[in-house]
């Protein structure tokens, strides 16, 4: 068992990293609470592969449980999904004293993590993620969010989990394509944060590292959002790659998946930053070589106007212009404000 901990203003508590913890979860939660009643809130793919294996744990350790599901999908990450579930809540009658149990990847993290913050004004629930992506960046740090017809997540809350419990077993019945997305993210923390990490990443088998690059992610997610809850300052950091990757996101129509656009994301915005001066060195092909080892895009069809309107709609933006995140070197990175101008300049040095 590997234990990571964060440390916020409003809350600390532990990232717990060990293979078979599923099994093991109802054992964890009563290390945080008598037994009580506890809720799963997780989507039909997940439910059907480790509902099960979770309810059985839960109710072992003398938890009296329920189970949500919906849909797997971002269709489902919807402001009416969140009140049926508010009412599933409601009428079992769940108090403060009882918890939420989110069990899945982003979606079922997100929305069962913004269902605990609401209900009640906010109950206690932990984060048990099952895709490499969840493990690794949505599970940790308390973001909380459904979509809005408008944009992804524009209604939602920062709201910490009591405990995340990482099995990496849970990853092996990911698709290839899913697991990728989640490598994303991984590449990313290399980039803003470790060189070291970077350089490990270009060699490694990442099957048999799966523990150690999990949790050299969340050391560093850890350092970050114990330093900044609320994006106010430096855990803009964790968003490189993410303007462009939102904007390609909207104009796929949210078909292309998060962590893929998260790949070209990072490829256009490191270019630009080596063509508009702000990056010293040229990265961009280290960095694209690293991303189509582990099987994600590099490159994008559309056109710099697209992805500037779709930018943006971005709920990073103020009302002056956008916080970039400039990776001057791999593992090197500060947070600069641009105005909407610049924005567009350096959108156009990305796909120029
Ligand atoms: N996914 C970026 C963050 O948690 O801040």
């Amino acid at each position: 068992m590997q234990t990571i901990r964060i440390n916020t203003p409003t809350r600390r508590y532990d990232v717990k990293i060990a293979r078979g913890a599923l099994a093991q979860a109802g054992d964890s939660l009563l290390e945080l609470t008598k037994p009580c009643r506890a809720v799963i809130v997780t989507d039909d793919t997940v439910r059907s592969l480790y509902g099960d294996t979770l309810l059985t744990s839960l109710s072992n350790a003398g938890f009296k449980t329920a189970l949500y599901s919906f849909p797997a999908g971002e269709e489902s990450k919807t402001l009416t999904t969140f009140s049926d579930i508010q009412s599933f809540l409601a009428d079992r009658k769940l108090t403060r004293s009882d918890y939420i149990v989110t069990l899945g990847g982003g979606i079922p993290g997100d929305m069962g993590g913004f269902c605990a913050a609401c209900f009640q004004r906010g109950i206690r629930f932990i984060q048990i993620p099952t895709t490499l992506l969840s493990a690794v960046d949505a599970s940790v740090g308390g973001k909380t969010a459904v979509n809005l017809p408008q944009g992804k997540n524009l209604v939602g809350a920062f709201y910490q989990p009591d405990l995340v419990l990482c099995d990496p077993d849970t990853l092996r019945t990911l698709p290839a394509g899913v697991f990728a997305d989640g490598m994303a993210e991984v590449i990313k923390y290399g980039v803003i944060r470790d060189a070291e990490f970077f350089r490990f990443l270009e060699t490694c088998d990442v099957q048999t590292s799966i523990e150690a690059i999990i949790r050299r992610c969340v050391e560093i997610k850890a350092e970050v959002v114990s330093e900044d809850e609320r994006e106010s300052g430096v855990r803009a950091i964790l968003n490189f790659g993410h303007t462009l990757a939102h904007a390609i996101e909207k104009c796929s129509n949210f078909q292309i998946p998060h962590g893929r656009a998260v790949g070209i994301g990072m490829v256009l915005e490191s270019r630009a930053l080596y063509r508009t001066g702000y990056a010293k060195t040229d990265y961009t092909d280290r960095l694209k070589n690293l991303l189509i080892r582990h099987g994600l895009d590099t490159a994008t069809d559309y056109s710099a106007q697209a992805l500037y309107d779709a930018a943006i709609g971005d709920k990073k933006r103020t009302t002056d212009g956008i916080r970039l995140l400039v990776v001057e070197e791999i593992g090197k990175c500060v947070v600069k404000q641009i105005t909407l101008a610049d924005l567009r300049a350096f959108i156009e040095a990305a796909v120029a």
